[in-house]
């Protein structure tokens, strides 16, 4: 089986998506081009239908963006097809992904269609988008919380009007990972023309299982993952794209998927976003979090310093970082801190280390955090003591 997975990244739709996160075209463009040097295979570049603006930022990305696809978002509804397609009309590897909503609860209050409606307008939409492009994927939105049974029938008919792909969201981030891919195992199993599509999951974050579930649906048969950098979307966020590529590249062994992503432009990627929006990562953020190769206590630094392996399960080189951080606070040792008072150029008996560590942790206790000026102003005070 081909283990290769396609990341598709929409950061630029789900992601923009959510509030505070709105990004103007230039914006968007500029992060295009990262998430292409980054190397994901789709781009998810907006929603042509939301605005003008979306629009006209959807066909500038087409036009720029050359070796990743680019995807168009419309519901299943003449008018949004209309301008997803015509969003597209210059893009190198032109994706229209349009989606309707599959589940009992959305179909009774949101769209007011029974199944047999919903189908029609799926297929209908797919047959349409065809005639434009050829590829084309197909969601069923909250397809978690649907009957397994309507999807197996409406995945089969839009694959057969020519879908390449279908997605499976975890819309509102319900799902279990066990059950999600459950779920996966059994689409891929009772799909009858399902060797002819990619199946995609995309799953929310809601219950903080996005990234496991999706895992669990790439053990399952999944080949394309939707998420976005930093984890960002509508309310708890999407799947994190740092996370899952990391995952996967550190667990390899156990894994033995592939993915085309250049691992060291991920932290350049999480940073442009920051800067764009003005909106910062967690500390504690899983691969991108300015804690995430930060060790403080002394038991960990002692560690790291003679082996990072002791507590660092991938190198911050691997993600885009220069280095990890031993930073330097009440929990801190004296082996750390030699080593960062040596690093700034201050070589110390042990008399001397012991008098500037007791102050120094003193001066942690009071301010929490220790800086670089903290410990020129600690050890200018020695000045008899320490030589320079
Ligand atoms: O969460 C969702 O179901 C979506 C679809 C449009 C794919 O964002
Ligand atoms: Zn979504």
């Amino acid at each position: 089986m081909n283990n290769h997975i396609t990341i598709f990244d929409t950061t630029l739709r789900d992601g923009e998506q959510s509030p505070g996160y709105s990004m103007n075209r230039s914006e968007k463009l500029s992060l295009a081009l990262q998430l292409e040097r980054l190397g994901a295979d789709v781009i998810e570049a907006g929603f042509p239908i939301a605005s003008d603006g979306d629009f006209q930022t959807v066909r500038e990305i087409g036009k720029t963006i050359k070796t990743s696809s680019v995807a168009a978002l419309c519901r299943t509804r003449q008018e949004d097809l209309d301008r997803a397609v015509a969003a597209l009309e210059f893009a190198a590897k032109p994706r229209v992904h349009t989606f309707i909503a599959t589940s009992d609860i959305h179909m009774k209050y949101k769209l007011k269609l029974n199944r047999d409606q919903v189908l029609e307008s799926a297929v209908k939409a797919v047959e349409f988008a065809k005639t434009h492009y050829d590829d084309v994927e197909f969601s069923a939105e909250d397809a978690s919380r649907s009957d397994p049974e309507f999807l197996i029938d409406i995945f089969t008919a839009v694959i057969e009007a020519g879908a390449t792909t279908i997605n499976i969201p975890d819309t509102v981030g319900y799902a279990l990972p066990w059950e999600f891919g459950e779920l996966i195992r059994t689409m891929k199993k009772r799909i009858p023309n399902i060797q002819k599509a990619v199946i995609s999951v995309h799953c929310h974050n809601d219950l903080g299982l996005a990234v496991a579930n999706s895992l669990a649906a790439a053990q399952n048969g999944a080949r394309q993952i939707e998420c976005t950098i930093n984890g960002i979307g509508e309310r708890a966020g999407n799947a994190s794209l740092e996370e899952v590529v990391m995952a996967m590249e550190t667990r390899k062994n156990n894994m033995d998927f592939t993915t085309s992503v250049n691992t060291r432009e991920i932290y350049p990627s999480s940073q442009l976003l920051t800067q764009i929006t003005g909106k910062r990562v967690q500390l504690n953020k899983a691969i991108v979090g300015e804690n995430a190769f930060a060790h403080e206590a002394g038991i960990h630094q002692h560690g790291v310093l003679n082996n990072p392996l002791c507590y660092e399960i991938m190198t911050p080189e691997s993600v885009g970082l220069t280095s990890n951080k031993i930073v330097i606070g009440k929990h801190s040792g004296r082996f750390a801190l030699r080593k960062k008072l040596e690093s700034m150029g201050y070589m110390l008996s042990n008399e001397k280390l012991n008098r500037a560590y007791d102050k120094i942790t003193r001066l942690a206790d009071e301010k929490k955090t220790v800086n670089d000026h903290d410990l020129i102003s600690v050890m200018s005070g020695m000045n008899d003591t320490a030589e320079k």
